[in-house]
C-alpha cells in the first residue's frame, strides 16, 4: 500500500501519518522532518534548505526530488509506504508518477486533509516539537504529562522557527498558490479521499483508520467513504 497525506500546514498530517505508518508498517517518508535533520547537521542540503524552510517558502523541485529518491530507494519501502508531504507541486507529483512507474509500483489514495485556516494558525501557534525523536505536541489538543518534556523519550520540546504566525500565514499562502492544484491532479485519477480534518484528533484518526481499510478491502477503489470521509 502506497499513501500520500495532502494539505494545508498544521492540519495533522504528521500527527496522523506516524500512528498510520506504525499500525501499518508502512515505511515512513516526511520530507520537512528530513529537511529539518540536514539543518540540524548542518550539511550542504540543509544549509540550501533553510532560507526556504524559514521564511515558509517551498524548497525548490529539484533538490527536493533528489531527497526524495534518496529516501525511497532506501531498504524497507517495498512492503508499503506513507507520503507526508510529498508531493506539493505539480512537477514532485509527475516524478512521483515516474519513480514508482519505474519500480513497477502505483499510488493507492491521496488524503486529503481538509481544514479552515483558522484552525490551523491556531494549531501551529500551539505546536510542540521533541528536540531528540520529533514527536509532535499541542499546548491544548495534545499536552505532554510534563510541559516541556517529551512523553516517549524525555527530550527538550521546542517551538519550530516556522511556526511563528507571520510564516504561518506566508506558508498558507504558497500551499494555495503551489500545493492546492495537486487536489485536481489526484481527484481527475480517482485518487483523492477528502478527511473532515477539522475534527478532533481521535476523530480523525478513526475517519482515517475506516478509509484505510476500506483500501484493503477493495482494491479496485471502490469502497465507499465512511462518516466524515469522501472519495472526490
Ligand atoms: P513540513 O514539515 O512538511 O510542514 P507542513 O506540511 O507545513 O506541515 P506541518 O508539519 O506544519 O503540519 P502537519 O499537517 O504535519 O500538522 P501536525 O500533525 O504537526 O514542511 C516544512 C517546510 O519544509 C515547508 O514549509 C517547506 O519549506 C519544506 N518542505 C517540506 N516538504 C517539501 C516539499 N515536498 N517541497 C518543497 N518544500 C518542502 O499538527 C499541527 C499541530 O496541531 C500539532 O501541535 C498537533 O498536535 C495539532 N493537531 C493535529 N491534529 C489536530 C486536530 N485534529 N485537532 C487539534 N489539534 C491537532
Amino acid at each position: 500500500m502506497r499513501l500520500v497525506f495532502l494539505g494545508p500546514p498544521g492540519a495533522g498530517k504528521g500527527t496522523q501519518a506516524t500512528v498510520q505508518a506504525e499500525k501499518r508498517a508502512l515505511h515512513y517518508i516526511a520530507t520537512g522532518d528530513e529537511l529539518r535533520k540536514a539543518i540540524a547537521a548542518g550539511t550542504p542540503l540543509g544549509e540550501q534548505a533553510k532560507a526556504y524552510t524559514d521564511s515558509g517558502q517551498l524548497v525548490p523541485d529539484d533538490l527536493i526530488i533528489e531527497l526524495f529518491k534518496d529516501l525511497l530507494g532506501k531498504p524497507g519501502s517495498e512492503g508499503g509506504a506513507l507520503f507526508d508531504g510529498f508531493p506539493r507541486t505539480l512537477p514532485q507529483a509527475e516524478a512521483l508518477d515516474r519513480m514508482l512507474e519505474e519500480g513497477g509500483k502505483t499510488l493507492d489514495a491521496v488524503f486529503y486533509f481538509d481544514v479552515i485556516d483558522e484552525a490551523v494558525v491556531h494549531r501551529l501557534s500551539g505546536r510542540r516539537v521533541c528536540r531528540r525523536c520529533g514527536a509532535t505536541y499541542h499546548v491544548v489538543y495534545k499536552a505532554p504529562r510534563q510541559e516541556g518534556v517529551c512523553d516517549k523519550c524525555g527530550g527538550e520540546l521546542y517551538q519550530r522557527d516556522d511556526d511563528l504566525p507571520e510564516t504561518v500565514r506566508n506558508r498558507l499562502r504558497v500551499y494555495q498558490a503551489q500545493t492546492a492544484a495537486l487536489l485536481d491532479y489526484y481527484r481527475d485519477r480517482g485518487l483523492l479521499v477528502r478527511i473532515d480534518a477539522g475534527k478532533a484528533i481521535d476523530d480523525v484518526g478513526q475517519m482515517l483508520d475506516d478509509a484505510i481499510d476500506a483500501l484493503g478491502d477493495h482494491s479496485d477503489h471502490t469502497g465507499g467513504p465512511a462518516a466524515g470521509q469522501e472519495r472526490l
